[in-house]
């Protein structure tokens, strides 16, 4: 679904003067978060395999990091702009918080949404002929393959059965639905508070001056 959007709306994404460097600076942003959970998976998991799948998969998005970066960095040169530097990501400790089972339910939904997202970007910049930008996304999304397909096989032999694993993928999609409409919910509330403390500012001035006014007439 996210992919059939994407590719209708990558006419009006990716030719927006300046827009490009900027996506490309959020995808960095992202790969360095899934770098920060991986880590902690690797440091945190009660087993060497797992430990193992995961330290590559956390150099693998390491690599995509700075992917991106750099060619966010070339296409802001090429607008005259300095480059937006190297992405600093936020940790919602999500291995912690969600055990090692929902994490790797998480992880999997994350990587199969992205790859098809990137698939399109990557049909995209070809047929623009943008080949460089078209052949980073190319060699990201064999990556991201391999990370779909075994945190599956991982997730499947952590649940025990397919059956327990759909449970899992079925119960992460609804708690990011819960944690998109949270955030939503947090951004809409600072908005209120900024324009009803907006407000009572205003109105407050007219108020001063009129105290003002009032006292002077006292003795
Ligand atoms: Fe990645
Ligand atoms: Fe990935």
């Amino acid at each position: 679904m996210k992919a059939f959007f994407s590719r209708l709306i990558n006419p009006l994404v990716w030719r927006v003067p300046g827009h490009p460097a900027r996506v490309l600076f959020g995808f960095s942003l992202a790969e360095h978060g899934s770098m920060l959970d991986l880590s902690a998976a690797t440091r945190l998991t009660s087993s060497p395999q797992r430990a193992a799948a995961y330290m590559r998969h956390m150099l693998d998005e390491a690599r995509h990091a700075r992917m991106f970066a750099a060619r966010s960095a070339e296409l802001r040169l090429q607008e005259g702009q300095p480059s937006l530097g190297y992405p600093v990501a936020d940790t919602e400790n999500l291995f912690q918080t969600l055990g090692e089972l929902r994490f790797l339910a998480f992880v999997h939904v994350g990587e199969k949404r992205g790859r098809a997202q990137f698939e399109t970007y990557r049909d995209w910049f070809e047929k623009q002929g943008d080949h460089k930008s078209g052949a980073m996304f190319a060699a990201i999304v064999r990556d991201e393959l391999r990370h779909e397909q075994y945190t599956y096989d991982l997730l499947l032999e952590l649940a025990g059965s397919e059956a327990q694993a759909n449970k899992e993928l079925r119960a992460v999609v609804l708690w990011e639905t819960w944690r998109k409409w949270r955030r939503m919910g947090r951004f809409l509330a600072e908005k209120l508070y900024f324009a009803v403390m907006t407000f009572i500012y205003i109105l407050w001035g007219p108020v001063m001056y009129l105290a003002g006014i009032l006292n002077k007439g006292k003795p």
